[in-house]
């Protein structure tokens, strides 16, 4: 059977988490391929809140797979930390999460190495979420990390300390000052990486492949979002991973001749936290507004995320570079009670207009040309069937998926579970 694809299309927490939790019923594995703890993804039900950072959206459902796969980048301290939640709410996690042999292990250098490569950069700093992501996917592609499947290598606390002592060389040449007791960080680390052991660590492309062949299902989990993408998002403020549809190939191992579905979630509006350019962006009074009706706060670090109206040119990009199949608009609901919306659809770009993203987007050479709409005042959150839809929202919708050629079927209007409305 086909894999089908969930990922982000704007600049992350476009609400993945929600939906994963939302279509699990539907799927027997659901798989994360690519990036670790940098990501924060919320899922709301039965009154409750859970924020998942490294495991897959799946793991409240009992009979539901949940694998990490090789993609993923693991850091057995913050793993732990997920773990004892999940714990805490009697989920049984041991027969259920299955973790790839080949991800690779964030070290406690790894996230020394990323604060102080981001103290050095001083006001150019990527705004990381400071989980060692870029480090540990260095070691990757320099061929020095450290994998899962190590853990399992009688040599592997060598292996560790090799790399860690070439780290705090390397910490040093930054010349930052940073504080840290690496003998307590390390403590915590060992703790946690035999808690790590002690779960199902597998050959993960091999068991995609039979439970494929087994006709079994499977949805991919994205992390972070196309914008954010180490090849085609708005480098060099972006993550260390491919989070468009192709990371999923190489993050579990899938062959592209077996992706089904590309499912792509994003916010009616745009956030995004960090540093970096965003055309769209607002300074102010709606700006204000969509943070505070929307809650805008970073699921990882509580950072505020910038909030501005929805780049259609960005948005058609994205779904162009994932072959996006089905579109899942969040947080319509946030949008009740402005009078007017905007919708950039051009860019004014060194006096032409555009409609496509250009090599710099940075806001010197660059000007959203907006498209306006009606706003509506009705409150979504309680609305659970397409029928209930203002039309001001409908004609929004219907703009949306005339524009990118592709279906809008969920409309998201609230943070749970059941504020989703299928079209
Ligand atoms: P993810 O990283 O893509 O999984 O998204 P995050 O969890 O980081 O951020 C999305 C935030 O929006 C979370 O706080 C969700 O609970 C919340 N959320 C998701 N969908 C909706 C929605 O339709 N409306 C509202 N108001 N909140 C939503
Ligand atoms: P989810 O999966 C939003 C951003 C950081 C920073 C940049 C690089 O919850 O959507 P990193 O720590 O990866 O080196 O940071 O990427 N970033 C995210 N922004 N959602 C995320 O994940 C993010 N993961 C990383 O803020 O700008
Ligand atoms: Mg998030």
């Amino acid at each position: 059977m086909a894999v089908d694809l969930l990922l982000g299309l704007q600049w992350g927490d476009e609400g993945k988490g929600k939906i994963v939790d939302v279509l699990t019923s539907k799927y027997n594995i659901i798989a994360r391929f690519q990036g670790g703890p940098n990501a924060g993804h919320t899922l709301v039900f039965n009154g409750k809140k859970h924020v998942l950072h490294t495991i897959p959206s799946g793991i409240f459902h009992d009979n539901a797979i949940n694998l990490v796969g090789n993609g993923v980048v693991i850091d057995p301290v913050i793993f732990k930390k997920e773990l004892d939640k999940l714990e805490e709410q009697q989920i049984d996690y041991r027969k259920s999460l299955l973790i790839s042999r080949k991800a690779h292990i964030i070290l406690p250098t790894h996230r020394l190495l990323d604060a102080a490569s981001e103290a050095s950069k001083g006001k150019a700093k990527i705004g990381s979420t400071l989980k060692g992501i870029g480090p540990t996917y260095m070691d990757k592609t320099g061929r020095n990390g450290l994998r899962i499947g190590d853990l399992e290598l009688s040599d592997w606390k060598e292996r560790y300390r090799s790399l860690a002592d070439k780290h705090e060389s390397m910490i040093s040449y930054y010349g930052v000052e940073l504080e840290y007791d690496l003998n307590e960080l390390e403590t915590e680390f060992f703790k946690a990486v035999e808690v790590l052991k002690s779960l199902q660590l597998i050959d993960s492309e091999e068991y995609i492949h039979q439970a494929q062949k087994a006709g079994k299902s499977i949805l991919a989990e994205g992390a972070q979002g196309s914008l954010l993408d180490i090849d085609f998002g708005t480098y060099p403020f972006v993550t260390s991973s491919n989070t468009t549809a192709a990371g999923a190939c190489t993050g579990l191992g899938v062959a592209p001749n077996q992706i089904g579905d590309v499912f792509g979630i994003f916010k009616a509006y745009t956030t995004r936290v960090g540093s970096g350019p965003f055309p769209t962006e607002l300074f102010d009074e709606d700006g204000e507004t969509m943070s505070r009706v929307g809650n805008e706060f970073g699921a990882t670090t509580g950072r505020a995320r910038r909030c501005g109206w929805l780049d259609l040119v960005a948005l058609k990009y994205a779904c162009q570079v994932n072959g996006v199949t089905q579109l899942m608009m969040m947080k319509g609901d946030v949008l009740s009670g402005f009078k007017t919306l905007k919708v950039c659809t051009a860019y004014k770009y060194k006096g032409e207009t555009i409609t496509h993203l250009p090599y710099n987007i940075e806001p010197e050479n660059l000007e959203p040309v907006y498209t306006e709409f009606n706003g509506w005042n009705e409150d979504l959150t309680e609305m659970s069937e397409s029928a209930q839809l203002p039309k001001a929202l409908n004609d929004y919708i219907a703009f949306l998926e005339k524009e990118l050629e592709i279906p809008i079927t969920i409309v998201s209007v609230g943070p749970d579970r059941k504020q989703t409305i299928f079209r």
